[in-house]
């Protein structure tokens, strides 16, 4: 299979994830050794066929490094999972935008050195996708590196809550470069909205009546610290839109992400309350806690994500392509019933979509 040549924007905890899966997964061949991924192949691509081409970020004590050193940078947290080896990526340095927040001020420390041209920097490394893994908050930085990838003819995977590929004027931009883009704000391969969504259709189906129920974390990661200054309120907005779709019925329900704990390091916890009556209106309650690593959490969602953007690609697609986006992000083109993505994206995938 040919290579697939990634950008990556944003050196943070996901892109460290994402670096030491790949070393981690490198010489997989059994179901044993893929223990933790969702797919060894996808469309005939191993994980070992991601190469990250380039990587950019603002923070200096990641410009100018090598990948392998980058990710192990603070302020990120994501514990060290594998030994990374020398990866040839020096991480180069974008334009800053709204990629600091006030917040973020306290914790980043951002290089002093002039940002390179990234669309020329991208064709130079013969980039052919760029992965958006900035801050949640950076809307303009997200905008502008989309515009990049497009200049340089890359296709684009937004796991950022940005409005890009659900958003008509950008899918069109895509659509009009002929290049393919997804998004937006990537699902976690154990995601607490996806808990919560599958419980209450469980419970629904079950003939409980919900009648009001919620979903609040805390993190620890410099993530979660941003969102609580600019992204609370739309994350909260996407989530809990998206969990009130599963049921048939209005409810109180309320899902987003409420605080960080800076002791809490990498790890996220997840609170779920759930109220409901069943049979003869009796009362019914489910009180429960998820604890995750945030980071590793996008790891198998980014592999399967980055694999078929590979795919369409190869056929020629463009514009937002919704059978991946719906598969892999909580705010895709057209929301879909999660029974649905699936089934799409293993018709895309087969190349029957
Ligand atoms: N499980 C997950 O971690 C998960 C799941 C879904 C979505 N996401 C999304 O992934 C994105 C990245 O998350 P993260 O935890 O890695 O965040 P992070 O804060 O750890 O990393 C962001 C990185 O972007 C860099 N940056 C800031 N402005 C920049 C600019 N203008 N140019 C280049 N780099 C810049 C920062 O220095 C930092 O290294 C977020 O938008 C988040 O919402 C993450």
């Amino acid at each position: 299979m040919s290579k697939i040549n990634i950008a990556i924007v944003g050196v943070g905890n996901c892109a460290s994830a994402l670096v030491q899966g790949l070393c981690y997964y490198e010489k997989a061949e059994t179901p044993e050794d893929s223990l933790g991924l969702r797919h060894l192949f996808l469309g005939g691509f191993h994980p070992r066929d991601i190469q990250i081409v380039a990587a950019f970020d603002i923070d200096q004590r990641k410009v100018g490094r090598d990948l392998s050193e980058a990710i192990f940078a603070q302020p990120n947290n994501t514990p060290k999972l594998v030994e990374v080896p020398w990866q040839n990526v020096t991480v180069q340095k974008g334009p800053v935008l709204d990629g600091v927040s006030q917040a973020l001020m306290r914790v980043v420390k951002v290089s002093p050195k002039e940002h390179v041209d990234v669309a020329e920097t991208l064709m130079r490394c013969d980039a052919e996708i760029v992965v958006d893994l900035l801050p949640s908050g950076a809307v303009k930085a997200s905008q502008w590196y989309a515009d990049q990838a497009i200049k340089a003819g890359c296709a684009f995977i937004n796991t950022t809550p940005v409005f890009i590929a659900s958003d008509a004027l950008w899918a069109w931009k895509f659509e009009e470069a002929c290049l393919p883009v997804v998004g937006d704000d990537l699902i976690d391969q154990v995601g607490a909205t996806t808990l919560h969504k599958t419980l209450l259709r469980l419970l629904s189906e079950h003939g409980v009546r919900i009648i009001e129920t919620y979903q609040l974390d805390v993190g620890g990661g410099t993530e979660s610290l941003d969102t609580l200054e600019r992204t609370r309120k739309v994350k909260r907005i996407v989530k809990t839109r998206s969990v009130s779709d599963v049921l048939p019925y209005e409810a109180e329900v309320v899902a987003g992400s409420t605080d960080y704990v800076d002791f809490l390091g990498n790890k996220r916890d997840s609170y779920f309350w759930i109220k409901g009556i069943h049979f003869c209106k009796v009362p019914m309650q489910i009180d429960l806690r998820l604890t995750t690593m945030d980071s590793p959490n996008a790891g198998s969602p980014l592999f399967d994500v980055i694999r078929a953007v590979k795919i369409a690609l190869q056929r020629g697609m463009k514009g937002a392509i919704q059978s991946i986006s719906a598969y892999a992000f909580k705010q895709p083109p057209q929301p879909m019933p999660q029974e649905m993505t699936e089934r799409m994206f293993q018709a895309f995938i087969k190349g029957k979509d």
